[in-house]
């Protein structure tokens, strides 16, 4: 596996620690794949609208709506897949608008645990089997926000664990087609996001393994906020040099320049500082290639008031130019 090779599987569970950028990363690769003309459905299942609040569009929901040349997006709600999902199977159209409710989905997960995260999966294999007329399939990519590496495992088991409870019928069929979607390394990828800091880089390792051992595929690790070095070679080596203030002062001074001590105190400051971040990263970085042994693609910190569709473009570039 390459860096390259993100954009290749069908489906793209986006997973990383709470507040790393799944989110924002998720709606980075989306629209690098629509942008490379892969007809792409990007899927919320939390129902908390990051992706309608990022793209300032409508609220989404169960029904995909194409926001931007192809590229779609929809809510999955664990509710309406139970509904469609009972319609596809028994055709009750009418008997489930009478049973299924929130009381039919509550009982269900009370009942299952697993059941809401079943019904989720189940929602993300039907777009992705889903075909056109023509015989083709009718979307190249579905990129999913998913939830956070302290639940994914579990999110992923889901399926497996239904086929142990259940042993015949319907829903076992449906439940094994899942596990068979999640774990074949053509259809599906965990899309891992990260940063270059002490506890996602643990929290990655961690899960890069707990997911191996379930047996899933596990793409380019997508490295996020990774801050660029400042200034020229020059510059790094005098920093690392532990320049004296008062020298530079005068220096400053000598060559034309009024600044006073203080100035050049708070500027020596933040450049070690900065210095400081920097060779922390490449520390984290060194790390995780060493201990992931999972191929990364590095996204850079942008720094801006209001992150928005802007930003996520530039993200996307970025990914465009790595991925074939
Ligand atoms: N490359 C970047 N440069 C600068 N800021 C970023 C970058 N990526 C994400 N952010 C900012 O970091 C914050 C968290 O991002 P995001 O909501 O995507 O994270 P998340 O992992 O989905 O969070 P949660 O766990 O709450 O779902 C947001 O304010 C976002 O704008
Ligand atoms: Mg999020």
């Amino acid at each position: 596996m390459q860096a390259a090779d993100l954009l290749d599987p069908r489906v793209l569970f986006v997973t990383g620690k709470g507040g790393v950028g799944k989110s924002t990363a998720a709606a980075a690769v989306a629209l690098a794949g629509a942008r490379s003309g892969r007809r792409t459905c990007l899927v919320e299942v939390e129902g908390r609208q990051t992706m309608s609040r990022l793209f300032e569009t409508q609220p989404w929901d169960f029904d995909e709506r194409e926001f931007r040349p192809d590229l779609f997006g929809m809510s999955i709600d664990p509710e309406a897949s139970l509904t469609e999902y009972l319609e596809m199977f028994y055709g009750a159209r009418r008997l489930s608008k009478l049973v299924v409710g929130s009381t039919a989905v509550e009982f269900a997960t009370t009942a299952a645990p697993g059941i809401k995260d079943v019904l989720l999966i189940g929602k993300v294999k039907e777009l992705e089997r889903r075909r056109d007329p023509d015989g083709r399939f009718h979307y190249d990519l579905v990129v999913v926000d998913a939830p956070p590496t302290g639940r994914i495992v579990n999110f992923l088991r889901a399926p497996d664990a239904t086929t142990e409870l259940v042993n015949v019928g319907p829903i076992r069929n449906q439940a094994q087609s899942l596990v068979d979607m999640v774990l074949d390394p053509e259809r599906t990828h965990l899309q891992l996001v990260t940063l270059l800091e002490e506890m996602p880089v643990e929290e990655t390792v961690q899960s890069v393994g707990a997911l191996r051992e379930l047996g899933v595929t596990v793409g380019p690790l997508l490295v996020n906020r990774v801050l660029q070095p400042k200034g020229d070679d020059s510059v790094q080596k005098l920093l690392a040099a532990g320049l004296d203030g008062g020298e530079l002062t005068t220096m400053l001074n000598g060559a034309g320049l009024p600044v006073s001590d203080d100035t050049v105190a708070d500027l020596l400051a933040r450049g070690e500082r900065h210095a400081h971040r920097i060779a922390l990263q490449e520390r984290m970085r060194e790390q995780l290639v060493r201990r992931s042994e999972v191929p990364m693609l590095e996204l850079p910190f942008l720094s801006t008031r209001a992150f928005g569709e802007a930003e996520v473009g530039r993200l996307a570039e970025e990914i465009a130019e790595v991925v074939t």
